[in-house]
């Protein structure tokens, strides 16, 4: 086993699969105390991973066979899943039943982030807080006479995993009842997101937020809140990407969501929790809960079966925790013994993305970055779908680089990451405004005419 000048055992070899910045910030995480012998499987050269694993794998991150032998082959001693497609089939059943224990769950507790559908249909069966009201139609003739009759607005999500990129909300990027009876069938016929249906829930308003948590079967733990920002263009204007950015506070809680309402939240995912273990599927890995704070309360928009990218990027620069701790516990059922504990501190994301993101992306675009000067003004720096080293890379079509603010505040993350940004030369896209004054406050505003009605 590699010691770096022979100073410490790395007494655990971890498999992490998944080649962005979210897994790039599990690596660093899993990396930190010391004891990490880490092997990664990805698509693509990333920089950051290459330099925090010992092997590196450039191959299919769904291709289940190969990895399972590889991971038994190397004699893994445990794996983390960053990203969702090796969820959707089947990888940690495989790696289960070739003797290693996965941080991710299995493919019938996965189901809550590859099958919409399935969600909302538990959440209704075992009553849980937090339901919208939802249709599921696979006749587009159906389809179109609710639509037509309903009169009030909709969100059409396709059933399965479509990168972020499948939902469409009447008022937002459907402009007419017809636009929506065009999208739904398009959904339907072309079978977008692995079905052919398409869920239709009622359009909730309010103000979005992350909840991230740890799952061990059981015990659910909170990790801070985090707010998203989706959409392309400053002002919140433009396509849906995988995301842009995103900030944290140092308490752990937003402008616009409260202790309590938290606590809400948390108890509508240990709910999940309750019932997916009433339907014999037991859940392990991190649940992301998707929330609205709507004025009835926080309401679920969707669950995700691993961490958010970015929303990992700020919660996990400040996880006191070994997180190898944190995993071994989630593998053997005890997390309800961690005391889990996270800095007080807020934290600003921006992402740079290539130039034309995310409608033209432009492809191997140079970037280059100085990561010593960025680091010195305590930003991080996460790579994503990029090629390259530590100083140079090429963009692919997916987001390039996370730049990672922590301070005591978000005004003093946002402006350390807009210093951080004179030191990434080329040509890139960028959302200037994320984790700015104004940006926040115009949704405490929004936030507060929600909860006046
Ligand atoms: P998802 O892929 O489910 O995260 O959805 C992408 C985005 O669509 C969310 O971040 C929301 O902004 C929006 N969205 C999803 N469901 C609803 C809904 N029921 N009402 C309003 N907006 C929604
Ligand atoms: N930030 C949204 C996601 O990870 O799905």
């Amino acid at each position: 086993m590699r010691s770096p000048e022979g100073q410490q055992q790395k007494d655990v070899r971890v498999l992490l699969i998944g080649g962005g910045a979210r897994e790039h910030t599990i690596a660093e995480a899993l990396c930190r105390g010391g004891r990490t012998d880490l092997l990664t499987v990805s698509r693509n050269d990333n920089p950051g991973l290459a330099a925090l694993s010992r092997k590196m794998a450039c191959h299919d991150e769904r291709d289940v066979r190969w990895i399972s032998e590889w991971a038994r082959e190397q004699a893994v001693d445990l794996a983390v899943i960053g990203l969702e497609d090796p969820l959707e089939v089947g990888l940690p059943d495989a790696l289960d039943l070739a003797g290693i224990p996965t941080v991710g769950p299995m493919r019938q507790a996965a189901r809550l982030e590859t099958s919409k559908l399935f969600t909302r249909d538990l959440m209704r069966k075992y009553d849980i807080p937090g339901q919208v009201e939802y249709h599921y139609f696979t006749d587009p003739h159906a389809l179109r006479r609710f639509l037509r009759a309903a009169d009030r607005e909709f969100a059409l999500k396709p059933v399965g995993l479509t990168a972020g990129k499948g939902v469409k909300v009447m008022g937002l990027q459907l402009h007419s009842v017809e636009d929506a009876i065009e999208y739904g069938q398009a959904v339907i016929q072309g079978r977008i997101g692995g079905a052919a249906g398409v869920v239709v829930e009622e359009r909730l308003i309010g103000e979005e937020f992350t909840l991230q948590t740890f799952v061990d079967g059981h015990t659910v733990l909170p990790m801070p809140l985090v707010k998203d920002y989706k959409r392309a263009f400053e002002g919140d204007e433009g396509p849906n990407t995988g995301s842009m950015g995103s900030y944290s506070q140092a308490d752990g809680l937003l402008p616009f969501v409260t202790e309590r309402q938290r606590d809400e939240a948390l108890g509508i995912l240990r709910r999940v929790t309750e019932g997916l273990r009433s339907e014999g599927c037991p859940y392990r890995g991190v649940m992301y809960g998707q929330f609205m704070m709507t004025d009835e309360g926080a309401k679920l928009i969707e669950i995700n079966a691993r961490f958010g990218d970015p929303e990992a990027t700020n919660v996990l620069p400040l996880l006191e925790n070994d997180l190898v701790d944190v995993c071994h516990a989630i593998i053997g059922g005890t997390l309800e013994d961690l005391d889990l504990r996270f800095a007080r501190k807020a934290t600003v994301c921006k992402y740079v993305t290539p130039p034309g993101y995310p409608l033209q992306p432009r492809v191997a675009v140079k970037l280059g970055l100085d990561r010593t000067r960025i680091e010195s003004l305590g930003v991080k720096v996460f790579f994503a779908k990029v090629n390259g080293t530590d100083a140079e890379v090429l963009t692919t079509t997916s987001r390039s680089i996370a730049l990672v603010g922590v301070a005591d505040t978000v005004d003093e993350a946002e402006q350390s990451v807009e210093q951080a940004l004179a030191y990434v030369h080329g040509e890139y896209h960028v959302r200037r405004d994320i984790g700015k004054r104004h940006l926040v406050e115009r949704r405490l505003d929004r936030a507060a005419v929600v909860a006046s009605r």
